[in-house]
């Protein structure tokens, strides 16, 4: 497969990341990566079953991991683990070329578990309907089309379908959130990722949704603690308090939340 990426961003994203190579040659047996520089234990790193997950997910990419979202996916894959063991349905709101939900479906040998993954996106970047004023104000618009000039979003879904086709229990979704999610038609949901980068959709996504989560469900919030993202932390707070629960933030950027019993 084809690096997704043009050359020049590339070299940006090497350029960029050139702080955490410097981390782990000073400090042998950091973790240092996507935001995160951390002393303690990442023994996950070496788990052959992470790697392979870990290498689908990369897959999905082209032929360069250009994210290294390590922690991110020991993350997701040990949330997408627990859910796999309640009822129902799994569904990723921003999934671009698939990273993190080809890396779960590959670690929870997919078909096997009788459950659908929904993947929805536009696969076209933000929608401009769907992005609020100070989201607009700040550049949020045109950072999405770089991001699909450069190759950073999947733009169109044929590549995607054709990562996903391994797997015969999936539908891609494809349009704009919130309008897509009546079509998710899952009884219930176990497992659901938002990750669209901006908060209306989000939020959206998180009130629509919960009243069909199953008791003790996971939802992970990508965007919650990323640096820069706060429209998206506080939003997600204010939903998060009408609903009566709290969000753990992880210093992956990562927000978790878990639907209580009863
Ligand atoms: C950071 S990417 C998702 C990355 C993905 N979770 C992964 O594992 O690689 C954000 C995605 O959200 C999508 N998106 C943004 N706004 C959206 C909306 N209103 N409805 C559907 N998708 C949207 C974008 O097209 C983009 O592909």
């Amino acid at each position: 497969m084809v690096n997704k990426l043009s050359l020049r961003t590339r070299l940006w994203l090497r350029a960029v990341r050139a702080e955490y190579w410097l981390a782990r040659t000073l400090l042998p047996n950091v973790y240092s990566n996507d935001a995160l520089i951390c002393f303690n234990n990442h023994a996950f790193v070496d788990d052959p079953d992470f790697q392979r997950a870990y290498q689908r997910g990369a897959r999905a990419l082209g032929d360069e991991d250009w994210y290294q979202w390590q922690w991110r996916v020991h993350v997701g894959l040990w949330a997408a683990s627990s859910a796999s063991h309640l009822d129902g349905d799994f569904v990723e709101c921003g999934v671009s070329y698939g990273f993190l939900s080809s890396a779960i479906m590959e670690h929870l040998d997919w078909d096997r578990l009788n459950k659908t993954f929904y993947l929805l996106d536009t696969f076209a970047g933000l929608d401009p309907r769907f992005v609020s004023a100070a989201e607009r104000e700040s550049g949020a618009l045109a950072k999405s089309e770089e991001h699909l000039r450069r190759g950073m979003y999947a733009d169109g879904a044929d590549s995607v379908r054709a990562n996903f086709a391994e797997w015969k229990n999936q539908r891609i979704i494809v349009g704009a959130v919130p309008e897509t999610l009546a079509e998710v038609d899952a009884n219930s949901i176990a497992y659901l990722h938002i990750d669209m980068n901006c908060a209306p959709p989000e939020v959206a996504a998180l009130r629509y949704f919960w009243p069909c989560l199953t008791p003790g469900a996971f939802v992970l919030l990508d965007d919650y603690a990323n640096r820069g993202r706060d429209e998206q932390r506080v939003a997600m707070d204010e939903v998060a308090d009408e609903l009566g629960v709290s969000i753990c933030m992880l210093p992956t950027g990562q927000g978790l939340l878990i639907k209580p019993a009863g």
